[in-house]
């Protein structure tokens, strides 16, 4: 396994490999890796030829008041966990690499961004949209993998992608959870022991959605209602939002139908959490 650090030594290896007809798979991260981020490489390296994973905390992508620089990092631990799965190339560059003085370019997605997440953390996804351009571009690869636990973050770049005519497939997967039903976030380290109890109320509030729709419920106002007051019988809970909406325009939604994404963010304590459910081809997503 390689480590790159510039974009001078991705670019030589991902010549010789174009040269040679191999498909690039790409896992893009921001390190303090989990099984959420193994799953990824591991259906990387089983439709591709070389796999590619970026660890970068992307400093555009977090607000004046966010948590950049006390998100973990854990190179050294990440390094050994993808040597083991077989990655061919991590690139590891630093701020200075990626935006160099005089930055100037930044890509936005119209709307798509201004809603759920984007509603509270004002220019995300325009960071998040500017550094994945930025590593396709560098990486080229052919197909790129990501968790539904952004779900937003998927629907944005898939609509990126198309708006853009990029040569990459996004290919999202379904996202991993702890056995008692927490989705894997690196930020779950944030959390102490009273609040990772807490946090168990993101994914039984989604459980309740999937009961409520199974036994015929439609009316997203009664969904909606019925997460929200089980979330805040939890004293550590404080709902940023809840909403059902369309899963490709995230526009809300009156009634729950086929391509529906049921999401929430929730503040267990000071950590903001995400989770979500999404319901295609008829058949619930959690
Ligand atoms: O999902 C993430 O970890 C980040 O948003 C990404 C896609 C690596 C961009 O920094």
């Amino acid at each position: 396994m390689e480590i790159a650090k510039t974009i001078e030594e991705v670019k030589h290896h991902v010549l010789l490999w174009k040269k040679n007809g191999l498909k690039i798979g790409f896992v893009p991260t921001m390190g303090y890796l989990h099984e959420g981020h193994l799953s990824l490489v591991r259906e990387a390296r089983k439709r591709t030829d070389r796999v590619v994973v970026s660890i970068f905390v992307n400093p555009t992508q977090f607000g004046p008041n966010e948590d950049y620089q006390v998100y973990p990092r854990d190179f050294e631990r990440d390094q050994s966990l993808l040597s083991k799965e077989g990655v061919d190339l991590i690139f590891y560059p630093s701020v200075e690499v990626m935006y160099p003085e005089g930055y100037k370019t930044y890509v936005e997605v119209k709307d798509l961004q201004d809603r759920l997440c984007g509603r509270s953390r004002p220019g995300h996804f325009r960071g998040v949209c500017t550094v994945v351009l930025k590593l396709f571009n560098i990486v080229q690869p052919e197909e790129a993998f990501f968790g539904w636990k952004d779900a937003q973050q998927v629907i944005i770049l898939q609509k990126m992608v198309e708006d853009l005519n990029l040569p990459v497939k996004i290919v999202p997967l379904p996202l991993i959870r702890d056995n008692d039903g927490l989705a894997l976030s690196s930020r779950n380290s944030y959390l102490n022991p009273e609040e990772r109890k807490a946090a168990l109320v993101l994914s039984r509030s989604l459980d309740l959605a999937a009961e409520l729709i199974k036994s015929g419920e439609k009316r997203a106002e009664v969904i909606k209602n019925r997460m929200l007051e089980l979330i805040q019988q939890e004293p550590w809970a404080r709902v940023d939002y809840v909403e059902i909406v369309d899963l490709k325009t995230l526009e809300p939604l009156e009634q729950v139908q086929d391509n529906t994404l049921i999401a929430l963010a929730v503040y267990i304590g000071r950590t903001r959490l995400i989770d979500n459910l999404r319901i295609i081809s008829g058949g619930l997503e959690k």
